[in-house]
């Protein structure tokens, strides 16, 4: 019975007393103790699904508390994630974190964690590691010498209690609840028992680094609502006649607020050969839906139509793109006198009347483009949507449908803006439950 059929410790308990009866085989003995161990060993307080940022995150603090952990990760290697981010660099948190910059539809729901494990703690813990770090534009803080650091910072953290096992190319299949505190975690390298089980698959984003729709799937079969998913943090594609402008402006870069009625973001923006990327183009996605407009600024922090009026005194002779170019690359300004002000590319600007002037400065400040989508998953580096955290605890990350599930990091319906504030999600979610599995 125990080798060819799931079982749990009193399953082999029964089936050894019944042996026990019929061929009067001495359940004392030996081979009882034995197999006893065995089971122990496949029965861990705690299995983790997902050896990502918070999965490992969540190992760590659990195992301090003397927890038995297993962390099962279906990719070869733990950690894709983290090696990928912030361009290498891992953008691993930001000097301010408020829940103003999560998505959800339930903006409190990251409160409590965030404050219970703040970006301070998760510096104080990179600061004991002696890992060098920067400041970058807006508090983000990035590694100097590679995200590795962080990653083997979190692997270091669980080596320490020797209460953690973990396991690559172990995929989860299912998850089964048996009795009151006890599941069973079926993956590709067998069934194993537990009385805590935590769901830090993350989301879609990416699939060969990992990303996965299992927790969605899992928490549903536990009765949980999960709302529609989207690629977030992601590049805009385009494909009317913008398409052409960013594909001959692809690798030029501007500063420049993009902005709908949701949002505004003033930061880099960066053509490419399918749209338009850069962080303020990813941070709008995080704001925008399909067949939306919105706008952009290509001059933000100027009033560039009183400016070109000042102009038109000044330098009255001088052609508008000669102007602008104190403002930005020649070939951008070129492209924009194609979109804008075609017919005048070739007149001064003394000849331009004061509200052609003005036309032109709401053009190049309210401008408006449609994209045709986004990149997808293939490149988004977040999920938006995910699992309603209406029906998670927020203290515990415990599922209010099924007692000793908990689910934490990206799986659920929090986003982070860009700027390490995922990351930072991922580890104050998994410290709460961390207390509590
Ligand atoms: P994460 O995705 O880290 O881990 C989930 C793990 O579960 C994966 O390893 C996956 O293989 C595994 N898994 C899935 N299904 C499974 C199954 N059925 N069985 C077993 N294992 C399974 N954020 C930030 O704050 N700063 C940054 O610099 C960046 N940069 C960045 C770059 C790129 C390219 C991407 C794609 C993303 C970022 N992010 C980021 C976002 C950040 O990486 C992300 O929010 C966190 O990794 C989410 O952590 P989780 O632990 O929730 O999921």
């Amino acid at each position: 019975i125990p080798v060819f059929s799931p079982f749990t410790v009193e399953d082999y308990k029964v089936s050894l007393y019944i042996l026990n009866l019929f061929l009067k085989i001495d359940y004392n003995a030996e081979l009882f103790y034995d197999w006893e161990l065995l089971m122990a060993a496949a029965y861990y307080d705690v299995i983790v699904i997902g050896a990502g940022a918070s999965g490992l995150m969540l190992a760590a603090l659990a195992a301090r508390r003397g927890r038995k952990v297993l962390v099962v990760e279906k990719a070869n290697k733990v950690g894709k994630k983290i090696l990928m981010s912030g361009g290498g660099k891992c953008n691993f948190t930001n000097l301010y974190v408020e829940p103003e910059h999560y998505i959800s539809h339930n903006p409190h729901f990251v409160i409590s964690a965030l404050s219970r494990y703040s970006n301070w703690d998760f510096i104080g813990l990179v600061c004991d590691y002696g890992i060098e770090y920067e400041e970058r534009k807006h508090g983000q803080l990035f590694t100097l010498n590679g995200a590795k650091d962080i990653l083997n910072m979190l692997l270091s953290e669980c080596k320490k209690t020797g209460n953690i096992e973990i396991r690559s190319s172990c995929e989860v299949k299912a998850v089964n609840p048996l009795c009151e505190n006890s599941f069973e975690v079926i993956t590709a390298q067998g069934q194993f028992n537990c009385e805590s089980v935590v769901v830090a698959s993350g989301g879609l984003s990416i699939p060969t680094l990992g990303g996965s729709g299992f927790g969605y799937e899992l928490a549903k079969q536990f009765g949980h609502y999960v709302y529609p998913t989207r690629a977030g943090l992601v590049p805009f594609t385009f494909s009317d006649q913008f398409k052409e402008v960013t594909t001959r402006l692809s690798g030029n870069a501007l500063e420049a607020t993009l902005s709908n009625s949701l949002n505004s973001f003033t930061e880099a923006l960066l053509f490419t050969h399918r749209g338009l990327s850069g962080p303020s183009a990813l941070q709008l996605s995080n704001y925008w839906c399909n067949g939306e407009s919105f706008q952009i600024n290509f001059l933000p922090g100027t009033d560039i139509a009183i400016w070109l009026k000042q102009k038109k005194q000044s330098q009255s002779k001088v052609l508008l793109r000669t102007l602008l170019n104190e403002y930005m690359a020649k070939s951008i300004v070129v492209e924009l006198q194609n979109l804008i002000w075609p017919e005048e590319s070739e007149i001064g600007i003394g000849n331009l009347s004061d509200q052609r002037l003005e036309e032109i400065g709401e053009n190049l400040q309210n401008f408006s483009v449609k994209p045709s989508g986004t990149e997808g998953y293939r490149t988004a580096e977040v999920t938006l949507g995910g699992i309603d955290t209406t029906e998670v605890s927020s203290k515990t990350m415990e599922s209010k449908k099924q007692k000793g599930i908990y689910f934490i990091g990206e799986v659920l319906d929090v986003t982070g803006h860009l700027g390490g504030y995922n990351f930072q999600w991922a580890w104050a979610s998994a410290h709460a439950a961390s207390q509590y599995v």
